[in-house]
This record gives structure tokens, sequence and C-alpha cells, in this order.
């Protein structure tokens, strides 16, 4: 993670400060944290709930009800695979397997060597083209296990083996 994302108590009232006036406020704001930052810090939860008149436990409930969100930081990618039913059709199911399997990882965990973070996600609008990948912002179709293994080749991670 680069120091500019490291986030602080001030810099998390900075996101409550700029949306706390709108209706329906935190789940914008755990969207802007998250963007900012890469994650919500567990340090942000009690912030969040005083700015905003709520429970810990409620903002607690919203993020953990949400996949989107992350309580620790990502590694340095991002790589998201659709479980979204127009890809499962295509094989993302078994797409998935291989991508556990050559990470080393589960969904929501992250390489030993912090490169990439493995995240499912719902339909990334490229139904047509699945199995569908995204790469930190780039989405990708038609990902066979080979073509998976070449993209994490280029993400320069290592496989599990070789990192001692
Ligand atoms: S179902 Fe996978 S991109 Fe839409």
């Amino acid at each position: 993670m680069s120091d500019s994302r490291e986030w602080t108590p001030q810099a998390i009232q900075a996101e409550i400060d700029a949306l706390k006036h709108k209706p329906g406020a935190l789940l914008p704001i755990l969207h802007a944290i998250q963007n900012r930052f890469g994650f919500v810090p567990e340090g942000a939860v009690p912030i969040i709930a005083e700015s905003l008149g709520q429970t810990r436990a409620e903002v607690h409930g919203v993020i953990s009800f949400y996949h989107h969100f992350r309580t620790t930081p990502p590694g340095r990618h991002v790589v998201q695979v659709c479980r979204a039913e127009a890809c499962q059709a295509v094989g993302a199911r078994s797409l998935e397997r291989h991508a556990k399997a050559r990470l080393g990882i589960d969904y929501h965990r992250t390489t030993p060597d912090r490169e990439i973070t493995l995240e499912a996600v719902y339909c990334l609008g490229n139904c047509a083209c699945g199995p569908s990948v995204r790469v930190d912002d780039r989405v990708l179709g038609r990902v066979t296990p080979e073509a998976f293994d070449a993209l994490v080749d280029e993400l320069g991670t290592q496989p599990l083996e070789v990192l001692g």
C-alpha cells in the first residue's frame, strides 16, 4: 500500500463530513472511505457511528452485510471473478475453482506476497462475454484457466510454492 492510501481519523472525518448531511449517508460514506483507502478500517467505525448518531453495531451490520466492503487492506491488485448466472452458465464455477487453486487463497483473502486479493463479484456488465473477471479497473471476458494464469503472471505474483 502506498502512504497516500494510509488512513487517519482526520481523513475519515473529512469523508464523513462531505456526505453526512445527505439522506441515507452511511452507504455513500462507506463507499467513499473504501474508494480512498482501499478498505473500511475498523477504526473508522466509531467515527462514523458518532458522526451519524448510530451505534457501532449498526455500522458494523451494514459493513458485514455488503460483500463489497473490505475490512482489511487489499493487495496491490484486486481480482474479482464474476459469480452471476450468465457467467456461471459458461464456466465461471470451474474458473473460480482454478483461480483459488492457482493463487492458493479463498475469496476475500490476499496472497502472502500481498500482490493479489481475490474477490467474488455479481455481474460486471460483460455477460455476453463470460466468464468475466475484473482486474483493478479492467474487465476481461472469456477468461479461460490458461488466460487466468497468464494474467496472474502478468501481475507478477509468484506461485505459492516459491514463496518459501
Ligand atoms: S453475469 Fe458475469 S458479467 Fe454479467
